[in-house]
């Protein structure tokens, strides 16, 4: 088979995985999709934009650390819940090394992804007040976090980004703390998936309306410092800019998986601040030993779910910020790849007669990154996505990451290869006469 492949073919791969419109397919609904079709067109490659996976090799670095461990023994050995004291002290040095942020070792704590850091949060979040029962989640965002939400039975709202930045931006927020019915809001900062990123000014509002009516900030840093338009890792001004200068109720979640290409090892750190930790709430004690923020959440939750984090893993962690604490940027580097890709390939994009949905970062050009979202003028996102998935490209609708567009798609740039960028081309060139078929309506997709 070559592409381009009919409508029929993927309507008939749709089916069998039983997805009715790739508009509202998960994630793993696309990559087995892909699975599919890879297997059948012979040695023509799929162009991958769908999974969030690095693309790079592991940082050694972290590698070697962890062989290290093992051989010493360390599988044997349950890992104290707290963290191995190595990571915890690296992980402050960071943070007051990149983000000028005073944070002790004590209040580091390793998780199993910062997945995991999200879910346990929530398990305590949803318990601290009788009335404040919700999560706010900023939109467009990470579907996984409102996943965990809906299989805890935590109820959430989301707050869309794009249309209340600015002016409307304080008012609107406002509006929703002061219901009453919120412990905490999430954001993640650049965004996933529209690589927006929250200004200092908005971040100000955040804090300070936090601070007001008592809501615990979580601050997602899985892609820390790769808004390539700053260079963050100076160890001098301008720090990046974090919820941490405006509020003492704030959780910080930092990845492993995209900074150090760490994703398969699931480690990640959690800190929160020394006031949220010590913070006390009676209601705490209908379902936990501890009344206390800090405890509840590492003594009883992180406990139970999994009692301790990958100990091979936190040494990996905690020799890859060590790394970076003292200078090495080899793996800061590497990431630029992903800002060399979202160029050119959005470049491509542009040349086909698509364009960046959301591109405009108050008033600043977008940075180049992990992700961007395109949108094609005469074609919705099902559309879109099927004559793209027909010409062997594929990526994952913007629906389903909670946007209240219904034209876009999001791009990730993190598993192309260099060799595929003039692929592209090719296979976008096919691109028009397929939109025609859809504009003429001489094709019309099946929804099941
Ligand atoms: C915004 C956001 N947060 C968290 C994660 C997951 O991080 P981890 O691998 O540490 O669980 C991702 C992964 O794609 C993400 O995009």
């Amino acid at each position: 088979m070559k592409f381009p492949l009919s409508i029929d073919y993927i309507s008939k791969i749709k089916k069998q995985i039983g997805v009715d419109t790739l508009n509202n397919a998960t994630i793993r609904e696309i990559v087995q999709i892909s699975t599919i079709i890879q297997k059948e067109v012979d040695n023509e490659p799929l162009i991958r934009f769908d999974k969030g996976i690095p693309g790079l090799p592991p940082f050694e670095i972290g590698v070697d650390a962890e062989i290290k461990a093992l051989k010493n023994g360390i599988a044997a050995i349950y890992p104290n819940v707290e963290g191995i004291s190595d990571a915890k002290e690296q992980m402050s040095i960071f943070y007051k090394k990149f983000m000028n942020l005073n944070i002790g070792s004590e209040l580091c704590f390793p998780v199993s992804g910062s997945l995991q850091g999200s879910f346990a949060s929530f398990i305590v979040l949803s318990k601290i007040d009788a009335k404040k029962k919700k999560i706010l989640f900023v939109d467009p965002g990470f579907q996984v976090q409102k996943q965990q939400c809906e299989v805890l039975s935590v109820d959430y709202d989301t707050i869309n980004l794009p249309e209340i930045r600015g002016n409307k931006f304080e008012k609107i927020l406002k509006g929703y703390f002061e219901t009453g019915l919120y412990s905490a809001i999430l954001y993640s900062n650049p965004n996933n998936p529209t690589w927006l990123c929250l200004s200092d000014v908005e971040l100000k509002v955040i804090g300070e309306l936090s601070n007001q009516f008592d809501i615990i900030v979580i601050e997602d840093l899985a892609y820390f410092g790769m808004d390539f338009r700053e260079d963050y890792f100076t160890g001098q001004e301008p720090f990046m800019p974090s919820i941490t200068k405006y509020t003492s109720n704030y959780i910080l979640l930092f990845s492993s998986s995209k900074i150090f290409s760490y994703a398969g090892q699931r480690i990640a750190m959690l800190a929160l601040s020394e006031n949220l930790y010590k913070k006390e709430y009676i209601n705490l004690s209908n379902t936990f030993k501890n009344i206390s923020f800090g405890k509840a959440l590492i003594n009883e939750t992180l406990d139970s779910i999994s009692s301790g984090t990958c100990h091979s893993a936190q040494y990996a962690f905690a020799a890859m910020l060590q790394s970076i604490n003292n200078g090495n940027k080899d793996c800061i580097n590497a990431l630029k790849k992903y800002e060399k890709h979202a160029k050119l390939t959005k470049n491509i994009f542009l040349k086909y007669g698509f364009d960046v949905l959301y591109n405009d970062d108050l008033g600043r050009p977008l940075a180049d990154g992990f992700y961007y979202t395109i949108y094609h003028p005469k074609l919705d996102s099902e559309e879109l996505l099927h004559s793209l998935l027909q010409v062997g490209v594929t990526a994952i609708s913007l629906k389903i990451a909670g946007s209240k567009e219904d034209k876009g798609i999001r791009i990730c740039v993190s598993q192309i290869k260099d060799e595929q960028i003039e692929l592209l081309d090719a296979r976008l060139s096919m691109i028009n006469s397929i939109k025609e078929k859809f504009e003429t309506n001489e094709v019309v997709i099946h929804y099941q």
